[in-house]
């Protein structure tokens, strides 16, 4: 169950949404008409969002790591909208390659962003939902959530610990009878935004181009959460059926995986080609 559907739309935050997916679903909350608090690490990419997206949406330098940070956040989107309704954990960071080349701070960072700072959202919207009649937190995990990922082995991790987290909270939630707050894990594929766009030459990101997204393919799973919350929604769905059948069985997920990887390396080279051909036209759908 999500805030009550009589309530007018209130506060939004999306933490990470001053580029990328972030920016695109802060702007799907502002056509919902949401206030939306754009919080990013990048203050200039933060402030450029909000003023394209007009007078409902307010840039805030937030670094999801400092909890006294994402409090601060919590409170102004509480005192300048009334209320908070909306919280999406969307920052995340991700380094590639085989998992004994990354050092200790890489390690530490994507762990610290994407599991940590999906903690200190969720748990800064519990608490300002709990006393305000609910709400619906969006925790944007992967599908290296629920699955190996070759080259991408400590952003798997962190992204399992946001899943082992948000449906662990969701559990007490219910088992203290708060049932007007949600978590939905939204789990896609990889995404063609600026986390990729540096990556076309890189076999560790191999598998994030086996089945690339454009990042509306995800703006339009989180506007249906947002609708109907859901626990866990893979994009695409059947990418995630493979990835849990993966799971059931281990040595058939690591079997198929070279194949997927192959796969992945074909799109790369396939966009490499085409933005040596036609650099600017690249950028967008490249991936299709
Ligand atoms: N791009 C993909 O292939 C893909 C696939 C599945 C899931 N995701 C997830 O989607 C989310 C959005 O990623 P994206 O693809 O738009 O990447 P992106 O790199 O384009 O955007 C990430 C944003 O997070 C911000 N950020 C980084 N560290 C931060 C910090 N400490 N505090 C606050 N903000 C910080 C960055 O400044 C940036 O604006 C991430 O959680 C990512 O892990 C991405």
């Amino acid at each position: 169950m999500s805030a009550p559907e009589h309530r007018w739309p209130a506060g939004a935050v999306v933490t990470g949404a001053g580029r990328g997916l972030g920016r695109q679903i802060a702007e799907l909350l502002v056509k919902r008409e949401y206030q939306v608090l754009i919080t990013d690490v990048d203050g200039d990419a933060a402030q450029a969002a909000a003023a394209e997206l007009g007078e409902r949406a307010q840039a805030m330098v937030v670094d999801v790591r400092d909890e006294a940070a994402v409090l601060a956040a919590r409170d102004r989107v509480v005192e300048w909208a009334g209320r908070l309704d909306v919280w999406v954990n969307n920052a995340g960071v991700l380094f590639t390659g085989p998992v004994w080349e990354h050092d200790e701070q890489q390690r530490r960072l994507m762990l610290e962003v994407n599991a940590l700072g999906t903690m200190n959202g969720t748990l800064a919207a519990v608490a300002a939902m709990r006393s305000s009649g609910g709400g619906h937190i969006v925790n944007i995990a992967s599908l290296a959530g629920i699955s190996a990922v070759p080259g991408e082995s400590v952003y798997a991790a962190s992204k399992h610990a946001v899943m082992g987290f948000s449906l662990s909270a969701i559990a007490d939630l219910r088992a203290a009878k708060i049932k007007d707050i949600d978590i939905s894990c939204i789990c896609p594929d990889g995404i063609w935004t600026p986390m990729l766009h540096d990556k076309l030459d890189d076999p560790g990101a191999a598998l994030s181009f086996s089945g690339l997204l454009q990042p509306e393919d995800v703006v339009a799973a989180v506007a249906k959460v947002l609708d109907n919350p859901r626990l866990v929604t893979t994009v695409p769905g059947w990418r995630g059926a493979v990835c849990r059948l993966g799971d059931v069985f281990p040595s058939l997920g690591m079997a198929a995986l070279p194949l997927v990887i192959a796969q992945g390396r074909r799109t790369q080279k396939k966009m490499l080609k085409k933005r040596a051909v036609s650099p600017r036209r690249s950028w967008r759908g490249a991936g299709r």
